[in-house]
């Protein structure tokens, strides 16, 4: 077995360095979640938190944006005078401008001013534009800080097609051992992803049925009611496909369909999911034309409230407006193997949508045979309804008898399962599991290089058919689930988008 760490282990002490220690990623999640293990004990007392930016703030300017940020991002019961006076006597800040060797020194000698500097494993959390990953890798050997226990975490996009990931590889590769690279999809931190995997392998009723004889179909459904906010410029690069469904989803889409790994080890699990990426079916182009729907929002109410359009929305972040990118994306794929061989996968991604809801609903095939002759009511598929947020939860959709008299009348019922309800505690943002993971070294929820890449290799003629397509992404209103033409992507096949609450 591979030795991953126990999970109630507490993480050797650390240097956590920061890059992009100003920006909103850190302020808005990782100091926040960091702050929240500090909370539960799980921060050894010398660990360090070091912010590098290109801000000229001293430790005190960056320990009152800190500050000023846990008031914003961690809710008020959580804030506790000692626990955040502790916490901020842990950062450190570094302005550094990457041209600038002295400044490079400055971050040696800072990591170095420790009584023992070998004590601490040195983390660096790269949330930065990833076009600089390679540099700062290269600038970090050069300085002489990456030893053997060092890490080192990527936030994405990992490129923007294949050939740009395998150069994000390369250059970072350079540097630090695949074990020692941590790439990020945040996704795989969260409470309900994780406990899809136990769910389906730590119960025996799902796993015989879960397969082509007995699901009709899956639907993974990310949609979003936000904007582009002020991320436009890099939205406008992106778009849904990149930002959303190279990662996120077909990472959901792997531990639906992956078969059981022998243990959850750091390799196993990503063994079985890169599996499932290879076998993903390629996309032609003629595919890429009848299988694929992407959209672009614009005007709307969402929440009752009028939103702009992308177009509008781009502007008003320095952006052009005239671009092709897509906020939307519906699509439908299959998983060629025994076990998924003709059972469709739909997926569907989207800003400004009429609702935030993240879910996965995998629909049963119905019954071969009915045998209530003369029933009234409606029979409909069993399905498996797997809410990954907000209010994350389950839902098994059955059907009953209506009690009474009188033959049989068929209703719909579903038994739940909210994780609020059933555990009556605080689910942890997705950074805090991921980031004690990267302290602690255990990279299992993380995406190895071969994922990624075979990821790219999946998505990138769907890219490359669109920018030869004449055809501009579909319109549809802010607050709407999307064009039409992604409901008739299922209607073509005798089938609909399900909601959670139909
Ligand atoms: C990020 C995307 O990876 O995930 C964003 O870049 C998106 O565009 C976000 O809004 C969604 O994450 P969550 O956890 O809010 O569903």
């Amino acid at each position: 077995m591979d030795p991953t760490p126990a999970p109630h282990a507490l993480p050797e002490v650390c240097d956590f360095t920061v890059f992009g220690g100003t920006g909103d990623l850190a302020l808005r999640k990782l100091l926040p979640s960091l702050y929240h293990r500090d909370l539960e004990g799980q921060l050894p007392a010398d660990t360090r938190i070091l912010g590098v930016s290109v801000s000229p703030l001293d430790d005190d300017g960056w320990r009152d944006a800190v500050r000023s940020a846990l008031t914003t991002h961690v809710p008020r019961g959580d804030l506790h005078e000692e626990v955040v006076a502790r916490f901020t006597a842990r950062l450190r800040h570094l302005p550094l401008d990457a041209q600038d060797p002295d400044d490079w020194h400055r971050l040696h000698a800072l990591l170095k001013d420790r009584p023992r500097a070998e004590d601490a494993v040195r983390v660096f959390y790269l949330a930065v534009a990833p076009r600089l990953f390679g540099s700062i890798c290269q600038r970090l050997d050069e300085i002489g800080v990456v030893d053997d226990r060092a890490r080192v975490v990527l936030e994405k996009p990992i490129g923007h097609d294949l050939a740009s990931a395998r150069e994000v590889n390369e250059s970072v590769g350079r540097v630090f051992a695949e074990s020692q690279i941590f790439r990020i999809d945040h996704y795989l931190g969260k409470e309900s992803v994780q406990n899809l995997l136990v769910t389906r392998f730590a119960n025996t009723f799902l796993e015989p049925l879960w397969n082509s004889r007995w699901v009709d179909h899956v639907q993974i459904t990310v949609s979003e009611t936000v904007g582009v906010g002020g991320r436009g410029a890099y939205y406008d690069n992106a778009g849904a496909l990149r930002d959303m469904v190279q990662n996120h989803l077909l990472q959901l889409l792997c531990l639906v369909a992956m078969e059981p790994p022998t243990y959850v080890g750091r390799e196993t699990v990503r063994d079985e999911k890169l599996k499932v990426l290879q076998a993903l079916k390629p996309m032609r182009e003629e595919d890429v034309d009848r299988d694929t729907v992407r959209g672009r929002y614009v005007a709307g109410l969402v929440d009752g409230a009028a939103v702009p359009s992308y177009s509008d929305d781009l502007k008003a972040t320095g952006g052009q407006g005239g671009s092709l990118t897509e906020t939307f994306v519906a699509l439908k794929t299959e998983v060629q193997n025994w076990r998924w061989a003709g059972v469709p996968f739909y997926l569907r991604t989207g800003k400004r949508m009429d609702r935030r809801i993240s879910e996965i609903v995998v629909v049963f095939k119905e019954p071969p045979h009915s045998m209530f002759p003369g029933a009234e009511g409606i029979t409909t598929p069993n399905r498996l309804h797997i809410q990954v947020q907000p209010d994350e939860g389950m839902k098994l959709h059955l059907t009953a008898k209506e009690p009474g008299p009188g033959g049989y009348r068929l209703r719909p019922v579903s038994l739940d399962l909210s994780y609020a309800t059933a555990f009556q505690v605080r689910l942890p943002d997705a950074y805090e599991r991921l980031l004690m993971d990267v302290m602690k070294g255990n990279p299992t929820l993380f995406m190895r290089r071969d994922e990624v890449e075979a990821a790219w290799t999946w998505t990138e003629p769907i890219l490359n058919r669109w920018a030869a397509a004449a055809e501009r992404p579909k319109r549809y209103p802010a607050g709407t689930p999307g064009p039409t033409a992604a409901a008739m992507l299922l209607e073509r096949d005798g089938r609909t988008w399900q909601e959670l609450d139909q």
